[in-house]
């Protein structure tokens, strides 16, 4: 617990209603916020190194310090609280069991972006988060942290709920704006970037439900104190979701550079008895695996890439001795040919056309040229698609033919998977809890 910041509270009982919030301190970094200028805000934010938790990790008070002056338009803060991605599921912890430390972020983001009007855009399956929310969201408003001219200090502020239509393309920002306006989700040319034109084409920041809920914490403690933990370029904790063949799967807010080893071990218990490690992906579904030889390494933004992959998300889904590596990619394209929009062609034909020749691998043994056409289209989608969604669902494919290729061989020696057994079926249920 020493180690936490956002999930600092969540031992504390009733610390989902206002009154008790506000007795551990809730609000606190509002009333400071508002007495410091909005630049002043930003720049503490920006010492801070925060860096957004959604998935890229751009620094959070750069982005805000985006937001042009004197356009005579609106400014707007949406928190994007979407979270599709197979194997992550933080954020739902963080509004189900603290919701008020969100709207407080939210309304210090608020102030240092000049909106006087923000949105949560929450993933439509999350029922529980979206009751606690608004539940919050009234309690707020009752007593006066939410409105017109809060706690007298003439500052306006107001946040919506806005539950989504069950697409992970929804949590890609400029989607995410298309279906708030009340359209179909679908990505935005950028640039221009949503901080310049974004929600009715006004100025917007987007941040993520984790990012949003450090700010209180930074505001009320300053940016070095944030800086204990983490490392110089990559500084505070994360939460990350442990999923798969894991005796204690779960979220586990560590500081970023903890060893991975230590997050599998001394938290997430460890692999589950009478197996060993095969594979991990670090960041969610979307970045490339890394086999067990390469899980040497420490959770931050730089290392992972070091070693061939991303934090992303940091869904970390783990993989045993009993995971077949085709089956598994087979899983994961299954999941970005259904969530394609379709609005660009190397995606919309090519996750179809990976799901298909991984279903003949794994079913049939398909033939041994299949091997190299699968990473011949992997080549044709990598950076030529519209948005990160097509880019990123090769991840599993390219990675998997890199590490384990004498897998994808042996299905078609074999006729199809090799693999009799197939139990845990870690994939599936990161899909589900994701
Ligand atoms: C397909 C796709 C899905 C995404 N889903 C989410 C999501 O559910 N939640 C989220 O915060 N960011 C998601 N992102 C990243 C957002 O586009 C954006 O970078 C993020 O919300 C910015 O917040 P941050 O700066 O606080 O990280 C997604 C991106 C892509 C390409
Ligand atoms: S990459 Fe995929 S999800 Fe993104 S615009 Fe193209 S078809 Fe749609």
């Amino acid at each position: 617990m020493a180690n936490e910041i956002v999930f600092s509270q969540n031992h504390i009982p009733g610390i989902r209603g206002i009154d008790v919030y506000l007795e551990n301190g809730g609000y606190r970094s509002v009333k400071k916020a508002l007495e410091m200028t909005p630049a002043e805000v930003i720049a503490e934010v920006k010492d801070s190194g925060l860096r957004g938790r959604g998935g890229a990790g751009f620094p959070t008070g750069m982005k805000w310090s985006f937001v042009p002056q004197n356009t005579g338009k609106p400014h707007y803060l949406v928190c994007n609280a979407d979270e599709s991605e197979p194997g992550t599921f933080k954020d739902r912890e963080l509004m189900e069991v603290n919701p008020h430390q969100l709207l407080e972020g939210m309304i210090v983001a608020c102030h240092a972006i000049g909106a006087n009007r923000a949105f949560i855009y929450v993933r439509g399956e999350y029922v529980g988060p979206l009751r606690v929310l608004n539940q919050a969201i009234e309690e707020a408003y009752a007593r006066g942290w939410l409105g017109e001219n809060i706690q007298g200090t003439g500052f306006d502020c107001h946040i919506s709920l806005h539950p989504g239509a069950g697409a992970y393309i929804c949590g890609e920002e400029s989607a995410l704006l298309d279906s708030l306006e009340g359209r179909r989700g679908l990505p935005r040319l950028k640039p221009p970037f949503p901080a310049v034109s974004g929600l009715y084409r006004s100025p917007t920041i987007i941040n993520n439900v984790e990012t949003l809920c450090n700010v209180p914490h930074i505001i009320n403690n300053g940016a070095q104190w944030f800086r204990q933990w983490g490392t110089e370029k990559s500084p505070g904790t994360k939460i990350f979701s442990v999923s798969g063949h894991v005796r204690k799967p779960g979220n586990y807010e560590i500081p970023l550079g903890t060893p991975l080893m230590t997050l599998l071990n001394d938290y997430a218990g460890g692999i589950r008895e009478g197996h060993t490690l095969k594979a991990i992906i670090p960041g969610g579904s979307s970045v490339p695996i890394l086999p067990a030889e390469k899980c040497d390494i420490n959770l931050d933004y730089e290392s992972i890439q070091a070693a061939g992959s991303m934090l992303g998300s940091a869904g970390m889904i783990v993989m045993d001795d009993s995971t077949c590596m085709v089956w598994a990619a087979r899983n994961l394209v299954h999941f970005y040919r259904h969530e394609s929009c379709g609005k660009c062609t190397p995606c919309r034909e090519g996750t179809d056309w990976m799901y298909k020749i991984l279903n003949e691998l794994e079913e049939t043994g398909g033939r041994k040229e299949d091997i190299d056409l699968l990473l011949d289209i992997t080549d044709n989608m990598d950076g030529k698609c519209f948005c990160p969604l097509g880019d990123t669902s090769i991840a599993s494919v390219v990675s998997g033919i890199e590490h384990w290729r004498h897998e994808f061989e042996a299905h078609v020696e074999n006729r199809g998977c090799p693999m009799r057994r197939r139990e845990g079926a870690a994939l599936e249920g990161a899909a589900a809890a994701g």
